[in-house]
């Protein structure tokens, strides 16, 4: 089964053909350049980018992938949850490849895509699994049961582990998309030198909390002068990172105790993160665990995850989905 994925949730503009759980293409035009000036996304500035974009990056996926439009069997985009403006010109670009040839189109939950590029070849993880989605917009544990659907265990309450770096690496001064620019940042930090809250973790839940971090950042970097700033910043981001996967970890452990978890699972940008990688998988051994870390490329956002998704879901036939609009 070929499927032709569309993905432009929020700044990546992201094409990808699948033959079933293989990769054949997975092409990402990253618009970070045209944000980093603003130190996030913009969400208009997003629109248009993805506009200009989607249709060279389509182009770009087929031809990789080898395969000419009238050999897909089903396209696939994401319709929830993202930017708006940034979504609809996916669904738009979807539904204007699908219609004239009369295909199926299936619209898919950018957090089911998440959970689902484990799904993907080599050696795709089955269900069931516990999987942590954090992301820029996104913190959740999920128990994954089957390949359609999962059960959302806890959430942030406030920001996303993502936001909280990209926030923090503002804060900084480390350019955008702060996650990498931390971790790049924290790379020979002393993680101990700022003593951060771990926020959440006497709270006997599984949600998560990240904006307290985020002003406990705020209130250590004005106490520093600019000389010090620069001297200690190493330091900080060592400190900052270790305290937001401290909490990711944390829950992730605590949520083991919700069934009978054989497997573990990362997904989400911030999923690339090397300290969080180490960090779960030194869970995982201490526990016995099966821990599926999917590349870096499959972490943050890409079109591959949508397809993989599309696969478990019904498609729609033509013209059912000429009126499909998107959520934020
Ligand atoms: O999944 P994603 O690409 O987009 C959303 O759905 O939000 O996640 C983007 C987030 C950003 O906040 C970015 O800073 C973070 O993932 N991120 C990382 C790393 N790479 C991306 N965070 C920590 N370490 C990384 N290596
Ligand atoms: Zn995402």
């Amino acid at each position: 089964m070929i499927a032709l994925a569309v993905e432009t949730s929020c700044d990546d503009t992201c094409a990808a053909v699948t033959d079933d759980a293989r990769i054949l293409s997975n092409v990402i035009s990253s618009q970070a350049a045209a944000h980093a000036r603003y130190g996030g996304v913009v969400p208009e500035v997003a629109s248009r980018h993805h506009l200009e974009l989607v249709n060279p990056v389509v182009e770009a996926a087929l031809s990789e992938g080898g395969v000419e439009l009238r050999d897909v069997d089903t396209l696939a985009v994401t319709t929830h949850p993202g930017l708006i403006g940034a979504l609809l010109v996916g669904v738009a670009t979807a539904k204007g490849l699908a219609a004239p040839l009369r295909k199926p189109l299936v619209g898919v939950d950018h957090l089911h895509g998440h959970v689902a590029a484990n799904f993907l070849e080599p050696d795709p993880l089955e269900p069931p699994f516990l999987c942590l989605i954090a992301s820029g917009g996104h913190t959740l544990l999920a128990g994954v049961t089957s390949h359609d659907a999962f059960e959302v265990l806890g959430q942030t309450l406030d920001d996303a582990a993502g936001e909280a770096l990209d926030k923090g690496a503002r804060l900084l001064g480390l350019g955008y998309p702060g996650g990498p620019a931390i971790q790049r940042e924290a790379e020979g930090g002393d993680p101990n030198a700022f003593e951060f809250p771990v926020a959440m973790t006497r709270d006997p839940g599984l949600d998560f909390s990240f904006s307290g971090l985020k002003t406990a950042l705020l209130y250590a970097t004005r106490e520093l002068d600019e000389g010090e700033l620069e001297r200690r910043r190493t330091d900080i981001a060592a400190s900052y990172q270790a305290a937001v996967v401290g909490q990711l970890v944390a829950k992730l452990e605590r949520a083991l105790a919700t069934g009978d978890w054989e497997a573990v699972a990362l997904g989400g940008g911030v999923a690339a993160n090397s300290l969080l990688r180490e960090r779960t998988a030194a869970l995982c051994e201490k526990r016995g665990l099966r821990l599926k870390l999917v590349p870096g490329e499959l972490c943050t956002d890409n079109a591959a995850m949508i397809a993989s998704a599309a696969r478990f879901l019904e498609p729609v036939p033509y013209p059912d989905y000429l009126d499909w609009t998107a959520a934020a």
